[in-house]
């Protein structure tokens, strides 16, 4: 999805082109004569329009730290204005911007600025936003300036106004013809975007779907076009590899494609640019500006400005031998953290058929423990990957209950998952033949497989002083209208009694869109934990974070959410359905963790064989 330059003369192309319909020849097979006649007659609908470059997807963090992801946008039309702060020609902009949106708004367009100068952060953003009153305009940061890049946008003042129908310009340039580098006319005599949308909206041709941006120079790291610094395979785009992506993508790895040379690197890499500018790899979906995790794997803004700048390069292979060739990705131990006390193994291997959806199995495992004791880790085995979606396991009877009465959940694993061993000196009760339930959701692949999933227990030598619990936050009670992009639901928990935070998980289903974690912390400050602005089924990720923190009896926790349950959302099973709570991944669900460490009375028996419930 490289980025080609505008074609202006497509409109006069796509009129020239011949009608298919006319060399149709006869006694064609019905269908295909209806297909064609279709064809046809969307080809002459769509010569009357100027039909510009489609532009490709990418997501961006707006200065709230909402997600503003391309192609989920709403409305009819999309306008992109290139901005920066301090530049005389962007703030001129600002009261036009401000009246486009009053103007236009309630027709289906929607005003977004893009700023992609390095200068410029969310705080600064929003300072500037607020003195220019365009606070409620959403300003998309784009911060390792691939989006300019890729769009080629060389000037701030660059607007780009996109029709959602096929996401292709319609037209590309200035507001107006007031303001040039330097001078200015008293007032616009050429009003370009203006005329664009009229013309748009009354389906007439645009007059004028190309003209000049005159704005403040983009300065880009590492410089752009041919004369910039070109990046180096060898020395700076394998050592990033290696260290943030082979993990996976490397043979026997959960990855779909393994990083194994130069040619399949450079086979992806317009894949590449576009998982980077869609936010989708690595999968990481935190906003890094809210919170600090320990076991955050995402690309660093110079990490992923390096590889999108390679890519803009054409994948240059540079000098020396490919490291990539000789790479040995060890395959990680049976047992990272070790071999287990205690392992659950399922019964009978699983079955899984090639294709469909499957109801969650609840499958019976016995621990065969003959004490009592306290686990201080687990680790789950996924058994096939390509198969394994989750699994979730909970003690029967004699476990711990959580707040809401239902048997804690135990162990949980879903890919991206963390596995470490619980914060130390904290345990969760194992009692004596403890029986599970192992919830597994398997998916489908497109061929039979089967699977054998183990999970592994680790005992506690020591008595615990802390027990370690993923406390849930729900909400039940929502309803999710057919189409309704942008649904958002709350739910709210008291502590009882002081705990230690030390990680949140969220988790909703395939039209879960955003999440954030807060505390509301008893002298009235809100600290946000972490906020997840695009959340992803497909990655069920803890945040661990960097610094635990107290929570102080009493606190209340805010879990707020948003649901798309539009057509817009890819990932939707079906925006014709009402949606409520419900196990199903086509069910949705509104849940929170908050993993804390409570301290556990002194009188508490036990670990290692001797212990009852605590
Ligand atoms: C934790 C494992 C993991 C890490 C780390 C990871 N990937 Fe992926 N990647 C996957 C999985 C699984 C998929 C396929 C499913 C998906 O798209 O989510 C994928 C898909 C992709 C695809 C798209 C393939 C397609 O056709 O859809 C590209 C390109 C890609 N990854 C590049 C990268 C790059 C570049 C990095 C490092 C900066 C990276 N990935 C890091 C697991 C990972």
């Amino acid at each position: 999805m490289r980025h080609s330059p505008l074609s202006d003369s497509s409109t006069q192309a796509s009129a020239r082109r011949p009608s298919i319909a006319a060399w149709v020849p006869p006694r064609l097979h019905p269908w295909i004569l209806a297909l064609v006649t279709a064809l046809a007659a969307n080809s002459a609908a769509t010569a009357a329009e100027a039909r510009l470059d489609e532009v490709s997807n990418f997501a961006l963090l707006d200065q709230r730290g909402h997600m503003q992801e391309l192609h989920r946008l709403p409305g009819e039309v999309v306008v992109l204005f290139f901005t920066a702060n301090e530049c005389p020609v962007a703030r001129q902009c600002a009261p036009k911007l401000r009246e486009l949106q009053t103007r236009w708004g309630s027709k289906g367009v929607g005003v977004y600025l893009v700023n992609a100068s390095p200068a410029d952060d969310r705080r600064s953003i929003t300072k500037e936003a607020y003195e220019l009153g365009i606070w409620h305009l959403p300003i998309l940061k784009d911060e390792t300036q691939g989006v300019a890049r890729h769009l080629g946008v060389k000037r701030t003042g660059e607007t780009i106004v996109i029709r959602t129908r096929d996401w292709s310009v319609i037209y590309r340039g200035a507001i107006d013809d007031q303001w040039v580098e330097g001078a200015a006319k008293p007032a616009p005599t050429e009003r370009y975007l203006d005329s664009a949308l009229e013309s748009f909206f009354a389906q007439r041709p645009i007059a004028t779907p190309r003209t000049t941006a005159h704005g403040c120079v983009i300065h880009f790291e590492g410089g752009n076009g041919p004369d910039s610094t070109p990046v180096d395979y060898v020395k700076e785009v394998v050592p990033l590899l290696t260290a943030k992506c082979v993990s996976c993508h490397s043979p026997g790895n959960v990855g779909p494609w393994a990083m194994t040379s130069y040619r399949k690197v450079k086979g992806m890499a317009s894949m590449i640019e576009e998982v980077l500018l869609t936010h989708r790899m690595p999968p990481w979906d935190a906003d890094p500006h809210l919170g600090k995790f320990s076991n955050d794997s995402s690309l660093t803004v110079a990490e992923a400005q390096t590889l999108l700048r390679w890519v803009n390069q054409g994948a240059p292979r540079g000098e020396g031998a490919d490291p990539l060739e000789s790479l040995h990705v060890p395959v990680p131990p049976e047992w990272p953290l070790g071999t287990p006390d205690i392992v659950l193994k399922l019964p009978a291997t699983q079955k899984i058929p090639a294709t469909g959806v499957l109801d969650y199995r609840h499958i019976k495992v016995y621990a065969g423990n003959s004490n009592a004791g306290w686990v201080g880790a687990t680790y789950v085995k996924p058994g096939n990957r390509k198969v394994v979606h989750h699994i979730i396991g909970r003690i029967k009877e004699g476990g711990q209950k959580d707040h809401l009465g239902e048997n804690e959940m135990f162990v949980g694993w879903a890919p991206g998952s963390t596995q470490a061993p619980f914060p130390k000196g904290a345990g969760k009760f194992l009692p004596k033949n403890a029986k599970f339930d192992l919830e597994i959701h398997y998916t489908t692949c497109g061929s039979e497989q089967t699977d054998d999933s183990e999970i592994g227990l680790y005992l506690l030598k020591e008595r615990p002083t802390h027990r370690y619990e993923s406390v849930p936050v729900v909400n039940y009670q929502f309803e999710l209208p057919p189409g309704d992009a942008a649904k958002d639901i709350e739910g709210f928990h008291c502590f009882p009694k002081d705990a230690v935070l030390h990680a949140v998980t969220p988790h909703m289903h395939l039209r879960g869109r955003w999440m954030k974690f807060d505390i509301l912390r008893p002298d009235g400050h809100r600290e946000t934990v972490a906020s997840i602005p695009r959340y992803d089924f497909n990655w069920q990720h803890s945040y661990v974070l960097a610094q635990p923190t107290p929570i102080k009896a009493g606190t209340w926790v805010q879990l707020t959410g948003g649901f798309d349950n539009s057509a817009r959302n890819p990932a939707n099973p079906d925006p014709q359905k009402t949606v409520h709570w419900g196990e199903q991944s086509w069910d949705e669900m509104f849940l929170g963790w908050y993993q804390v460490t409570w301290a556990l009375p002194p009188e508490t028996p036990g670990a290692g064989g001797t212990g009852g419930a605590p």
